[in-house]
């Protein structure tokens, strides 16, 4: 099969294009104009075809789609990539007659949220409604938080302050994938004919007060498990910060965009169930085993 990857020099999309290679795949990658030249390279390297191409203008679009089944996309922006460069990569995709589009979503059930409950997810439910329109078949892979954001450091867990920080109920079970897990479930669900619409995987779900446990025990030294207030109380700061902060409506992630990820999880509103995990063979990587390392 011939799978088109945009957004393959991104961290998701390079690993969704390796592992398509890896599994025999003929992947050729979309790259803008202005990409970094050496990542380009590296996917030349790894036996992956490059298309230079601006989604926007078009050109050359047609030819790099003629022969592909499945349009894979993990372009990541606000609206103008969201929503107005994946739409003309959807657009160009039925066109030519591609199969099928996986679109850039990645992330946690927001089919269960309400508009405005997420800035960015609400971008992904309006390119949605365009590809439910399009004569194309499509699958969104939910996967929760990339478990990697736990090592990075967010609200949730400081690793150097030895804290977990919660929200509401320290027992609600939040919903962890690595990006190679993602990626690796991606590409097979690309290779798969029969695949349905979503597909909702969890490599691990994990408490914050199991969190703080597992983190005392890996280290040796305990972890406090801190409430930082109920669900309103975030609420209200993702209001006042938003108001406050207009100049950030711009930015992918500003503090109130992260608050709103965390209101989302930690209410358990935007919980993945039931779980595919099963439909293709994986050793999912869990919680444990990314922190041990
Ligand atoms: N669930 C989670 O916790 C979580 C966390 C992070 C991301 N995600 C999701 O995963 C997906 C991929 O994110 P990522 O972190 O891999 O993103 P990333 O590393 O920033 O990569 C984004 C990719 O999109 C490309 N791109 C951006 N704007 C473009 C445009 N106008 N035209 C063409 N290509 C464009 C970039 O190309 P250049 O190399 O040229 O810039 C790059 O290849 C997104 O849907 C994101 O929301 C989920």
């Amino acid at each position: 099969m011939t799978i088109v990857v945009a957004g393959a020099t991104g961290k998701l999309g390079g690993r969704i294009a390796n592992s398509l290679k890896a599994a025999g795949a003929d992947v050729i990658a979309l790259v803008r104009p202005e990409s970094d030249a050496a990542k380009t390279d590296a996917l030349q390297q790894q036996g992956i075809r490059t298309a230079i191409i601006d989604l926007m203008s078009g050109d050359g679009l047609s030819t790099a789609l003629a022969d592909a089944s499945v349009v894979v996309s993990a372009l990541q922006g606000l609206g103008p990539v969201i929503i107005d460069a994946q739409s003309a990569l959807l657009d160009a995709a039925v066109e030519a007659g591609v199969q099928r589009f996986i679109p850039s979503d990645y992330a946690a059930d927001f089919t269960k949220l309400d508009e405005g409950e997420n800035r960015n997810f609400d971008l992904r439910k309006a390119f949605h409604r365009r590809l439910a329109a399009a004569e194309i078949s499509s699958t969104s892979i939910l996967n929760g938080a990339f478990m990697e954001l736990l090592t990075y450091g967010m609200p949730l867990f400081d690793r150097k302050a030895k804290t977990v920080t919660y929200w509401g109920d320290p027992d609600q079970l939040l919903d962890f994938t690595t990006m190679d897990d993602t990626a690796a479930f991606t590409a097979a669900a690309a290779l798969d004919t029969a695949a349905p619409d979503i597909l909702r995987i969890a490599g691990d779900q994990i408490s914050a007060r199991q969190l703080a446990a597992l983190s005392g025990e890996l280290t040796g030294a305990p972890f406090e498990l801190v409430r930082a207030g109920d669900l309103d109380g975030l609420k209200g700061y993702i209001q006042r910060e938003r108001q406050s902060h207009p100049e950030s409506e711009t930015e992918e992630f500003p503090r109130w965009q992260q608050a709103q990820y965390m209101h989302n999880m930690q209410s358990g509103r935007a919980k993945l169930s039931p779980l595919d995990n099963e439909r293709y063979p994986m050793r999912w990587t869990k919680v444990r085993d990314l922190l041990a390392r």
